[in-house]
């Protein structure tokens, strides 16, 4: 009853959509545990390039079933935008299921989120503005509509009337904006309940099921472990929980059913959005890694913040997921600089902390300390063993397992499925 956790160990953007789909390709079902179009997975597979935000990056696969878990927040609208895209292009979504139990992203989520980035001002968190925050916000207090939901009317009106007055008392006294209506709100559920009728399912008993048969279960994370409500650098965090704990919890299984647990790092760091990142470069070959590796946003177009490669959160994220597995990728951008940096320790007030601080506003004072390895002339691009790697580059990646604390079992050389070195197998 094996069940294998990818999970992002940065700040999300490691390129899990490619390591989920080169995984899948053993596994039997693929869940998305958390998060909701905030994020954005890209594969290239053999029918050309794909970038999914809802939709597991399994799908491309056709023996796979794939489900959206319950922990993750569904804007219906891109829901089937997405499935609608699939299929113009072949690829089958009826073997898609979404959970009965996961939270509807509401139109009113959206122009939230929009606002209240808006009322934060100076102090703004940079958030994607999908509606992802306060539709979390909205299941924790309670108020949430349900995907379930959509498909009972009369509990639905029940719901909407009061969630209806709620949310016009804060746009119009908050926020000075116009009130929605209950009528259109209806409205625009008995669609989403039309159109995803056919996707909707009790999910876990599904996956439970599935496990007890033995079939092998890839659920797939989203955004990063940093970016965790818990355990991330809060306030600059996504409202779910990336981390491990929030797998279990998303997708309705036992932490015992997990058999892997597999961290995607990037070769580098990158941020996108506020928050402190302390190994970031500043200029320089900060822009030379952007421009290189395309660290643009795939949901917002946004630039992201780019840096070495920062061992300390890097260690935090490999304990607290208890990985046994880590994958490096995007290794090949790193080609050609005559030496690489990484943070092994961060320098604060006088002293040198080994560990990630909890508090913001430790991180924001934080300053790192450098170790420089010599980089390598040789690409790593495209390289598919181990031994094609120039010898730099092998020192640099058997740095990084010794200072995160965990083998590397997987290098990604490329965005393709076989731009890939299996240093040992992963058994999924
Ligand atoms: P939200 O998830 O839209 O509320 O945004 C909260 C923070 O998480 C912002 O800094 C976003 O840029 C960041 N974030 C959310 N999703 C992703 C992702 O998939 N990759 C990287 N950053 C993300």
């Amino acid at each position: 009853m094996p069940a294998f956790a990818v999970i992002g160990a940065q700040w999300g953007d490691e390129g899990k959509g490619k390591v989920v789909d080169f995984l899948a390709e053993r596994a039997d079902i693929v869940v998305r545990y958390s998060g909701g179009n905030n994020a954005g997975h890209t594969v290239i597979a053999d029918q050309g390039e794909f970038k999914f935000h809802l939709i597991p990056a399994g799908i491309l696969w056709p023996h796979l079933r794939c489900i959206v878990g319950n922990g993750v927040v569904v804007d219906p609208n891109v829901f089937l935008q997405e499935v609608k895209g699939l299929e113009s292009r072949g690829v089958d979504s009826s073997r898609l299921l979404v959970s009965d139990r996961a939270h509807v992203i509401m139109p009113y989520h959206v122009l939230l989120d929009q606002l209240e980035e808006k009322a934060r001002g100076g102090a703004a968190l940079g958030t994607t503005g999908k509606g992802v925050g306060p539709a979390y916000t909205d299941k924790v207090g309670r108020v949430g509509i349900r995907v379930g939901d959509l498909l009972d009317e009369k509990f639905l009106l029940k719901r909407l009337e009061v969630v209806c007055d709620q949310k016009n008392a804060l746009l119009t006294r908050v926020y000075g904006a116009a009130p929605i209506s209950l009528e259109e709100t209806l409205g625009e559920c008995r669609r989403y309940g039309r159109e995803l009728s056919q996707f909707i399912a009790s999910t876990d008993t599904i996956i439970q099921n599935a496990l007890a048969e033995g079939k092998r279960v890839l659920l797939e994370g989203a955004q990063g472990t940093l970016l965790d409500v818990d355990h991330g650098t809060y306030p600059y965090v996504t409202s779910s929980s990336p981390s491990i704990g929030g797998a279990c919890v998303g997708v309705g299984i036992g932490p015992t059913a997990i058999k892997k647990v597999v961290g995607v790092f990037k070769a580098y760091s990158t941020r996108v959005g506020s928050g402190p990142l302390v190994s970031e470069i500043q200029g320089g070959m900060g822009d030379v890694i952007r421009q290189r590796a395309w660290e643009y946003g795939t949901t917002t177009g946004r630039p992201r913040r780019c840096g070495w490669f920062d061992a300390v959160a890097g260690r935090y994220s490999a304990q607290l997921n208890g990985f046994t597995t880590a994958v490096l990728t995007r290794l090949d951008v790193l080609d050609g600089f005559e030496s690489v940096k990484v943070c092994v320790a961060y320098q604060v007030d006088g002293k040198t902390l080994d560990h990630f601080p909890g508090s913001v506003s430790v991180l924001e004072r934080c300053q790192p300390v450098w170790e420089e390895l010599p980089g390598w002339d040789q690409p790593t691009a495209s390289a598919r063993r181990l031994k094609d790697l120039p010898p730099g580059a092998v020192r640099y990646v058997r740095r990084l397992e010794e200072l995160i604390g965990c083998p590397i079992h997987l290098i990604s050389t490329g965005p393709r499925r076989e731009e890939t070195i299996l240093v040992r197998p992963i058994v999924v």
